[in-house]
């Protein structure tokens, strides 16, 4: 059988050429044969991009506003990753067979992977993107502590490593241009991390909205002290605390590390800022989409 070794430091497989795990890639036939029901609403998101926040947020709003009850279980646990797999323990779709209804599922896969059954059973989906120099940085340390990964080697090398899209699920561009092309469907909830940090009172308006949900004033007040970086980086069922220490060291680098935009100006130089942007601008051209490197 496989076991937690087998998994650490090793090298990313390919999966219809999108760099991930290889024991994730194992059990793709389950994740693609997967069954969702018309009342899964989608997390979806490019890793590091503030999925866990908005999986809390979500979590709150289901069990309206009820604080014990979102600390029942581990996030990872209340909201399953649906192409999770790992030694030991039930994948992301086993989980996801046992959740009854209404479920919340997470993802980070790209559009075009998504299982067809989403899209046929006419599922909700909330995607939200963060601007790509805090994404390579929140990344970096990820790739430290979340021992899944192959060594991340320096921030230069991981830089490039980055940009050519050879980190687990592949390129940012593509990932968050193929979201935002199904922005029209009204299925859809285009988020952005920033935005988030600027008014998150406006944006779990939006959150509400988008779900025909009505909620009172007090609540949302509620929702939003639970879900702020400091209560989420103190709270073991929303900071991955509980996930054994040979799959994430949190003595490297904690998982609820510093939830600002902007870190990444402590982190480039001015060259690899220059490169960056010049890569940036080239992929990104005609998009429509705009990503506030700061707020
Ligand atoms: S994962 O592994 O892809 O699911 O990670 P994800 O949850 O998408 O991203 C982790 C980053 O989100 C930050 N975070 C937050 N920021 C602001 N407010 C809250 N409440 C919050 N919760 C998590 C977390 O700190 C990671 O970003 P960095 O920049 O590394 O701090």
């Amino acid at each position: 059988a496989m076991e937690t070794q087998d998994v650490v430091r090793e090298e990313l497989g390919s999966l219809h050429g999108m760099p991930l795990y290889k024991c994730f890639i194992e059990s793709w036939p389950q994740v693609e044969a997967f069954q969702a029901r018309p009342d899964d609403l989608l997390i979806a998101t490019y890793p590091k991009s503030g999925t866990t926040w908005l999986s809390e947020i979500l979590d709150m709003i289901y069990q309206d506003g009820d604080v014990e009850k979102c600390r029942r279980d581990a996030i990872f646990n209340r909201v399953p990753f649906l192409e999770m797999k790992a030694p030991r323990i039930a994948s992301g779709v086993e989980q996801l067979e046992k959740t009854p209804s209404p479920r919340l599922v997470k993802t980070h896969l790209p559009v075009h992977l998504l299982p067809k059954s989403f899209q046929d059973k006419g599922c909700k989906v909330i995607y939200m993107a963060r601007n790509p120099k805090d994404v390579v940085i929140s990344y970096y340390y990820f790739y430290q502590m979340a021992k899944m990964h192959p060594d991340p080697g320096t921030l230069a090398e991981f830089l490039e490593t980055f940009i050519a899209g050879k980190v687990a699920y592949g390129s940012w561009y593509e990932h968050v241009r193929g979201w935002w092309e199904k922005k029209q469907e009204k299925q859809l909830l285009y988020l952005f991390y920033e935005d988030m940090k600027k008014d998150p009172r406006q944006e779990v308006q939006k959150i509400l909205h988008f779900l025909g949900k009505e909620v009172a004033e007090g609540t949302v007040t509620r929702i939003l002290h639970h879900t702020s970086f400091q209560e989420m980086k103190k709270n073991p069922a929303a900071n991955y605390e509980t996930m054994p220490t040979a799959l994430m060291d949190h003595s490297l680098s904690p998982f609820i590390r510093k939830g600002i935009a902007g870190d990444w100006k402590n982190h480039f130089t001015v060259a690899q800022n220059e490169r960056f942007d010049q890569h940036y601008q080239k992929h990104m051209a005609g998009s429509g989409l705009h990503f506030q490197m700061e707020v």
